[in-house]
């Protein structure tokens, strides 16, 4: 069962335009929050291969290029898709709301 200490609210669905990323800190957590055409992501937003901020990289579709290095990462599963990036990005789960984005921390 999910309580509402297993969620996390992170801003309103129309803080983040279509094809945008915005950065938010929130409970020690820094994620990066992805709207492909209305669909809505959440990754850590510091990039597994160094200091990058994965919400100043660049969005082509659900790939993010993070701008430091260039490597990159699918927003839908995490996985890298282009180096130096060995590791995969950390995930959320969102729960289902009309307005807001809101994370599964569980
Ligand atoms: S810090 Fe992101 S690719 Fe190097």
């Amino acid at each position: 069962m999910t309580s509402s200490t297993d969620t996390l609210d992170l801003c309103a669905k129309s803080d983040v335009a279509a094809g945008d990323i915005i950065k938010v800190d929130k409970n020690d957590l820094e994620l990066a929050v992805y709207n492909v055409e209305g669909e809505y992501f959440v990754t850590d937003d510091t990039c597994t291969h160094g200091p990058g901020s994965l919400s100043e990289g660049y969005l082509d579709g659900h790939i993010i290029e993070c701008d430091f290095h260039g490597g990159c990462f699918d927003i839908r599963n995490g996985e890298v898709t282009a180096p130096p990036c060995m590791i995969p990005i950390r995930i959320y789960k969102i729960v289902a709301d009309d307005n807001r984005v809101i994370i599964n921390l569980s």
